[in-house]
């Protein structure tokens, strides 16, 4: 559900801001290095899903010599409908959620109704980082999905860390045994989830990529973590004793990966970075408009520093294709001239101007 009221008190260089933005279309946050556009994306994007995306620290995002901060925003339903929710987080680590004046238990209800999708330099990592970033970008989206897939994997990966004790511990097989039972249980059901999305996720991708970067044929090749054309069960046993002289876990969902392929070479090969970072956008939009139509709508992106190793015809296809979602969009830019630049071709743009200038953010349009 996109955001009608967000109220900011001492995150990061935030000591107190107020904004209104607008509800659907495009949401500028212009200022300075440093002044704390970032910090302002980080807040939502800590609200819709309790984590930063550039720390794991959280008491480093409350603001110096605060004992706690506070994000708070109002969120407007289908039905105009106002949903209040709320994060505190105070420096010895208590944490507070709120949704419609209760307490919520879990930042998975938070993420069930604010879902936020983040574009920005780091996003990069799905191509150039481990098979890790790339798993993540699968699962957000099986998240929503699957209403199974959250319990079904964090069972997994209890069951992975139990067998991981066995196998290390050098222990009797007969121990082992019903680890792997399960193991190949949660295994097959997390691979069929993963399988299902990716090929719902596939096309939307290939008819992204083929209108930002002309790419023909783009496929996503996964690579389910054990040889897909082998029953896991019997890959297990097969190489069980293998996996006690290395003490884990050697095959299996948390070894999974993806690729994106065009007439069967990897991408990665032949795109330059900045087509890269555009390829990026295209698998992000993409999960968006996949929710939008099977989940709900209501997604809001998040778009820091969007600039940055785009030349300008390179922003202007990605600004329509994400004005085409009619979705709440928040992008930073020191110079908001910058994003007029990139929208001057499209008709008809809702939007919000906003600046911030140490911390203070006022609505300048
Ligand atoms: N816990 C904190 N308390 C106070 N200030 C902080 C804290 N953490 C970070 N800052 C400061 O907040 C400021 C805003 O950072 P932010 O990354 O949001 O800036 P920005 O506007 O995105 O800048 P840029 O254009 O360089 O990306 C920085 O000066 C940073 O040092
Ligand atoms: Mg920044």
């Amino acid at each position: 559900m996109p955001i009608s009221e967000l109220r900011i008190t001492d995150f990061r260089n935030l000591a107190a801001a107020e904004l209104a933005p607008c509800v659907q279309g495009l949401n500028i946050i212009s200022g300075d290095n440093g002044s704390g556009k970032t910090s302002l994306l980080e807040a939502i994007h800590y609200l819709g899903s309790g984590k930063s995306f550039r720390c794991s620290t959280p008491h480093l995002l409350i603001k110096n010599e605060a004992v706690k901060f506070s994000i708070f925003s109002q969120l407007v339903s289908n039905s105009d409908h106002l949903l209040p929710i709320g994060i505190e987080r105070h420096t010895e680590g208590r944490v507070a959620l709120r949704i419609a004046e209760k307490d919520a238990q879990s930042v998975a209800e938070l993420a069930q109704i604010l879902p936020v999708r983040l574009i920005n330099s780091q996003s990069h990592q799905i191509f150039e980082s481990g098979p890790m970033h790339r798993r993540k970008y699968l699962d957000w989206g099986l998240f929503y999905h699957f209403e199974q897939f959250l319990p079904v994997w964090r069972q997994f990966e209890r069951v992975l860390k139990q067998r991981n004790v066995v196998l290390k511990q050098k222990r009797p097989k007969y121990e082992l045994e019903p680890w792997t039972n399960e193991l190949i249980t949660l295994a097959v059901q997390v691979d069929a989830m993963r399988k299902q999305y990716i090929s719902l996720l596939e096309p939307i991708i290939a008819e992204l990529a083929k209108e930002l970067l002309s790419i023909p044929q783009l496929t996503i090749s996964y690579d389910n973590g054990w040889n897909t054309e082998q029953d896991y069960d019997a890959l297990l046993r097969q190489f069980v004793n293998e996996e006690y002289r290395l003490g884990t876990t050697q095959y299996g969902p948390h070894r999974a990966d993806i690729d994106m392929t065009s007439n069967g070479v990897s991408i990665k090969h032949f795109l330059s970075r900045g087509q890269q970072k555009l390829l990026i956008c295209a698998m992000i939009l993409a999960q968006g408009i996949l929710f939008n139509k099977l989940v709900c709508k209501g997604l809001v992106y998040l778009v820091d520093d969007l600039p940055s190793e785009l030349d300008l015809h390179s922003q202007q296809k990605l600004l329509s294709l994400l004005m085409r979602q009619q979705a709440q969009i928040y992008i930073t830019a020191i110079e908001a001239d910058t994003i007029y630049q990139a929208i001057s071709d499209l008709d008809d743009v809702t939007m919000r101007v906003f600046h911030v200038e140490h911390g203070k953010v006022r609505r300048i349009d």
